[in-house]
């Protein structure tokens, strides 16, 4: 069957509801899922409508979630040292951009949505390409999902136990009911989880500005010295320190090819998406040099690295009687974020299944809902283990490992492409000594860490790429399915009182 993922594009464009094609609230569920690809045969036409503006406010509004409140403390522990943290801060925002820019010429060639599955397809033929979806329908989406609900609950919890640190368990469990509760949002309607994805999009803007304007404000003040100590030699980095660090930064910026999944819609692509990259992830790097800066006009290094929660004492120092307000904002941001990435995580497993990727339970349809409620299902459980079994940091780590071996290969696509496609139209053409750096630098990023201290996580997450192959052969490329799985099948949908997509339409 064909191998492209036809569903994603309307939906990713919804991950932040900044453009979204169900951002307008009056979208009809029935032509959403057509639209996903209930219709084989024909390809689907989008409308093109993310413009400039809206194509900045997609990026903007995914890479800014929960990693500007929690990794600032993460990244200063790792390097021991403000000067080293600040400048690992800007350099991952220059990995971003550019990465994006290189994206930029892969998604004004390559259009059909699904990004890096369709460059993969292009470049490298079928395995690679299902490695691809099953790695990020398996770990990369559910534990997008589970570090995002790990950072909502420290929030959440922290303005209860003033002082001291909050129990292990208490977090795990409030990260546990966000998913549910998320889960909840998106298995009930489209149109709630793309109104919850508007609202909470904006609260992290609120949250950003309130931070950057008091941190000014205290500078103004002359409140200066815990800047002056950039203190390089007191440095504890080594290299995979530093490629550790630089994951922690990264999960900040993660998020920065999401225009990729929307390029179908984008109006003039090859103008749009490369001036919506050069805009939109400087603005975000601004953002973070800004609120990096203003930690520290309110807070010593020591205590930022010890804080568990930077953005409450940052509240509790400066804004008095509406401390409250941070935390509050911040748990809003960190559930919109959650609720996005769910958002795209159902419609992804829902998209890879209908290829016969995955069981194709995981693409069918609640009969009245019409959410790919088992996809949402799937991805949470796996999410509720990973918050269950990991801590943030570690979840980062595992995380980043991961991405970055598939954001080094889509590098690597580009370049061989560039060989085997030398005449294919290309639109926007990056200067091609990008990729290779933002290749070799993954390559650093992937390495050295496992060189310089190794875990076990990193196995599991090679072991888990690999394992796909198992999966590959026997179930995609030969065609074979397990014996009992059509009664497992039969019962789920009538627990789910989910249906083929195909049926609800017919
Ligand atoms: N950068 C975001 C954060 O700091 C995470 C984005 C997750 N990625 C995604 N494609 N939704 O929380």
């Amino acid at each position: 069957g064909g191998l492209v993922w036809r569903g994603c594009t309307a939906d990713c464009d919804a991950e932040d509801g900044a453009a979204g094609a169900l951002a307008d609230g009056n979208a009809n569920p029935g032509d959403k899922l057509e639209g996903s690809g209930a219709a084989p045969d024909d390809p689907v036409h989008l409308k093109r409508r993310v413009g400039l503006f809206s194509g900045v406010a997609l990026i903007v509004g995914t890479m800014i979630g929960s990693g500007i409140f929690v990794s600032p403390s993460g990244l200063l522990e790792r390097t021991g040292s403000v000067g080293i943290s600040f400048i690992i801060w800007m350099a991952c925002g220059l990995l971003s951009l550019l990465g994006a820019l290189a994206y930029a010429e892969l998604g004004t060639m390559n259009t059909s949505s699904g990004a890096e599955y369709a460059y993969f397809m292009d470049a490298f033929g079928g395995p690679p390409a299902f490695l691809f979806s099953w790695v990020s329908t398996l770990v990369l989406k559910p534990s997008q999902m589970a570090i995002i609900c790990l950072s909502f609950a420290k929030y959440a919890v922290e303005p209860f136990v003033s002082e001291c640190e909050p129990p292990d368990a208490l977090v795990k469990l409030v990260a546990v009911i966000s998913i549910v509760m998320i889960l909840a949002v998106n298995c009930y309607s489209v149109n709630l989880a793309t109104k919850v994805q508007n609202i909470f999009t904006a609260a992290k803007l609120v949250a950003i500005a309130i931070i950057v304007c008091g941190g000014a404000y205290k500078l103004i003040l002359g409140n200066t010295r815990h800047l002056q100590e950039p203190n390089f030699a007191s440095s504890t980095a080594t290299l995979g320190n530093i490629a550790t660090a630089f994951y922690t930064g990264l999960w900040a910026y993660d998020g920065w090819n999401n225009l990729n999944y929307v390029t179908e819609e984008i109006k003039n692509p090859s103008k749009n998406l490369p001036l919506s990259i050069i805009i939109g992830i400087p603005l975000v790097t601004l953002c973070y040099a800004l609120v990096n800066v203003s930690y520290l006009a309110v807070m010593s290094v020591s205590e930022m690295a010890d804080s568990e929660a930077v953005a409450v004492t940052f509240g509790n120092r400066l804004l008095g009687p509406l401390a409250w307000l941070m935390p509050l904002a911040v748990t809003i941001s960190t559930f919109g974020s959650a609720n996005g990435t769910l958002f795209v995580a159902g419609r992804l497993c829902f998209a890879a299944s209908r290829e016969g990727h995955l069981l194709d339970i995981l693409s069918y349809v609640h009969v009245r809902r019409f959410t790919p409620a088992p996809g949402l299902i799937f991805h949470s459980l796996i999410a509720v283990a990973m918050v269950l079994y990991g801590t943030i940091d570690s979840l980062i780590d595992f995380f980043s490992f991961t991405a970055w071996i598939f954001y080094g290969g889509a590098m690597l696509a580009l370049i061989v492409m560039r060989y085997t496609k030398p005449h294919a139209p290309r639109p926007y053409k990056v200067p091609i000594f990008i990729p290779y750096i933002v290749l070799i630098v993954s390559a650093y990023l992937v390495v050295a860490p496992i060189i310089d201290k190794p875990q076990w996580e990193y196995l599991y997450a090679g072991g888990f790429i690999l394992g796909g192959l198992l999966v590959y052969l026997p179930f995609v490329k030969w065609g074979y399915s397990l014996p009992f799985m059509d009664k497992i099948t039969v019962f789920l949908q009538m627990v789910l009182e989910v249906v083929p997509t195909s049926t609800t339409f017919e």
